[in-house]
């Protein structure tokens, strides 16, 4: 589907309905997502378990309750035999895809990674993306080597002003290098957004939308912004939910093929989703769900925002409730890789 840089704002501008239901210009959105979603990937939901590995990061951005500065966070750092646990256990409860993520943990050095992606390689059929951050080029490479498949880097936003103000010493035209690195070192290749920090307007979210949509992604995300109390932007609104389920219908409108997540964000607002915001993401267009299979012991302190991974819920309850949700919701799990379709359709983008 095409649609103009107006007609999305359009979109984006509508009045919220008042009560719990949805508009009807939202509800026949989301319907043309779906229809679009299931024309390349009936109603498959592709499950990708997300093992935390590292708290620590060198970096201050100014959402991420991971930031440097805040000093309340007792950090952790898994062993290479704690990872291998998490694959055994995400191997045994229908992941296809490992990602492994942890904030820039300067402390991990790159042979530690990539000695545990030849591991998962050599024991299992599981497609493994890494979600860790910027680094050079050499030690992208060294990752491929290891067999690695995808790598997923957010722009968060692409306004290059509140792109600097919240990612201090950050540009974003480096994170942009950095994504055509990775797409030239044969990566499948992941990126998205934060909706609603501070400041980004409608005009902000429809360029982001329009650029993630000429990148050449295999996957694109976006979540809503919640506020952590030890993070600079502690008193800042919530993320809208409509709107975060708007932005996912209309990605998946402009990237029929692309993977697009039911981000963990959207079943962590804490008002307006009922908990179940990654259903309603699913029924807006996406078609991954990305369940944290971080350990028990340290998994409530990847606290990137409040919520994240509920201190009162063990990793298996969380993962079997999301599962049995998704299903009863009319999906198919699927314990595929599910890679890029782009890569069988050749370009997804429709604008
Ligand atoms: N709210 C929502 N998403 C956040 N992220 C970081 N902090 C927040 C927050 N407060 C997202 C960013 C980052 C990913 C690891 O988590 O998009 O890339
Ligand atoms: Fe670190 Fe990523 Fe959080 Fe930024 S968003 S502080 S880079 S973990």
């Amino acid at each position: 589907m095409s649609l103009t840089r107006n007609e999305i704002i359009e979109i984006l501008k509508n009045p919220v309905a008042e009560s719990t239901s949805f508009s009807d210009v939202d509800n026949s959105l989301f319907t043309a997502a779906t229809a679009t979603a299931r024309a390349l990937f009936n109603n498959t939901v592709y499950q990708r378990g997300i093992i935390e590995f590292s708290s620590y990061c060198r970096k201050n951005c100014h959402y991420c309750g991971l930031r440097n500065k805040n000093t309340d966070l007792v950090r952790y750092r898994l062993t290479h035999d704690e990872i291998m646990q998490a694959v055994d256990n995400a191997a045994s409860i229908g992941m296809g895809t490992i990602v492994l993520q942890a904030g820039e943990d300067e402390d991990v050095n790159p042979h530690f990674i990539y000695t545990i992606v030849r591991t998962i390689k050599e024991k299992y059929n599981l497609a493994v993306t890494l979600s860790i951050g910027d680094h050079p080029d050499d030690v992208y490479r060294l990752w491929r080597d290891s067999g690695a498949d995808r790598y997923l880097l957010k722009i968060e936003t692409t306004d290059t002003d509140l792109h600097s103000l919240y990612r201090p010493g950050q540009q974003l035209y480096d994170r942009l290098n950095r994504i055509e690195s990775l797409q030239r070192l044969g990566y499948e290749v992941g990126s998205g957004i934060i909706i609603g920090l501070p400041g980004m307007t409608e005009e902000n979210l429809t360029d982001d939308l329009l650029l993630l949509s000429t990148m050449g992604l295999d996957m694109i995300a976006c979540g809503p912004f919640i506020p952590h109390p030890q993070t600079p932007l502690r008193h800042a609104k919530q993320g809208s939910l409509v709107e975060s389920l708007r932005v996912t219908a209309l990605l998946r409108l402009l990237n029929p093929a692309a993977n697009i997540p039911a981000t963990s964000a959207l079943d962590s607002l804490p008002s307006g989703c009922n908990n179940n915001g990654r259903i309603m993401g699913l029924n807006a267009g996406a078609n991954v769900i990305m369940p944290s299979i971080t350990p028990d012991e340290v998994r409530s302190r990847y606290s990137i925002y409040p919520g994240k991974n509920s201190p009162a819920s063990t990793q298996h309850s969380a993962v079997k409730q999301l599962q049995s949700k998704v299903q009863q919701a009319g999906f198919t799990l699927s314990s595929q890789a599910g890679s890029s379709m782009r890569r069988t359709f050749g370009t997804q983008s429709a604008i």
